[in-house]
């Protein structure tokens, strides 16, 4: 049976696919069509799902090469491709980790080779609170001001984890020495082509520090300017969590950040599976 993609704005950035088998085990035909689905409104929302950690994996493998997220003490026991995030606990350890994604960002930003897609599996989720916000990268470059696009062409701008840890991670340890080598800093495009779908988006986020050519200071409050945009509320979409929701997004054209809940009364445990994905394309914008 063809399954449904019903856009979730008339801006068609989101979409929900309705008729799909709560374990996503689908036929080439329905798994091709929430593929271009995907790369058409960059997030996937599916409701209903009932997925075990095989599942899960096995749907999104055939989607690319999956990611193991390294320290590994976060990943599911027996399962190294799913991630655990939030505050769920087992014999009083807790599993996943906490309070990630506080703040816009699209994930492996900080990374050479950054993720090209996330999928993540709400197991439990409070019934108020932990609301994910995504963005819309495209929609975001296209309503630059021109002159400000074509500043921005063909620059690249520098992500530092070393730099900002203590900044997003509050919560965290400070890195190690070995920690900062295995994370160097990175540089990507600005202006960033999407490999399947050609388009532009803007690419920043809450890693970077730098923008190539511009002195520091001003780099910065151009970053800070950029993230600022990329929030306003044409740009959004709100995610709130049922039980059994996944939100498949791309992480070459979307950010999204992580909103609080109450963690003394509820528990939330999210279960993702990520992309690997390639170095960013510069987008071509000489025509
Ligand atoms: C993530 C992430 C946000 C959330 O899993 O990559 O940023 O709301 N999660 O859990
Ligand atoms: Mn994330």
């Amino acid at each position: 049976m063809a399954l449904q993609i019903r856009p979730l704005a008339p801006n068609g950035f989101g979409a929900e696919v309705v008729g799909a088998d709560p374990t996503l085990q689908l036929d080439d035909a329905a798994f091709r069509q929430v593929e271009q689905a995907w790369f058409d409104h960059s997030i996937l929302v599916f409701r209903n799902l009932a997925m075990t950690p095989e599942q899960q994996i096995a749907f999104t493998r055939r989607l690319g090469p999956l990611h193991i997220m390294v320290p590994l003490q976060y990943n599911l026991d027996g399962y190294p491709e799913i991630f655990v995030v939030g505050n769920a606990e087992e014999g009083g350890k807790a599993v996943g980790m906490r309070r990630a994604g506080m703040g816009f960002h699209s994930d492996g930003e900080d990374k050479a080779i950054p993720n090209a897609g996330s999928f993540l599996f709400g197991v439990n989720v409070p019934p108020e609170g932990g609301d994910t916000i995504f963005a819309d990268m495209y929609s975001a470059w296209d309503a630059l001001p021109a002159a400000l696009r074509d500043r921005l062409a063909g620059k690249r701008a520098r992500f530092s984890r070393i730099e900002l840890h203590h900044v997003h991670y509050p919560h965290l340890p400070a890195l190690t020495e070995e920690q900062k080598r295995d994370r160097p800093d990175v540089w990507h495009p600005i202006a960033r082509k999407h490999p399947r779908s050609g388009r532009t988006a803007l690419y920043i986020g809450r890693w970077a520090v730098e923008i190539e050519g511009i002195p520091q200071e001003e780099g910065k409050a151009l970053i800070a300017e950029l993230c600022a945009h990329a929030q306003k509320p044409q740009f959004l979409y709100r995610h709130s969590w049922r039980p059994g929701d996944a939100v498949l997004w791309d992480n070459r054209c979307t950010q999204h950040c992580a909103t609080p809940f109450d963690e003394e009364r509820y528990t939330r445990r999210m279960h993702r599976t990520t992309l690997e994905g390639e170095q960013p394309l510069l987008a071509d914008l000489a025509a």
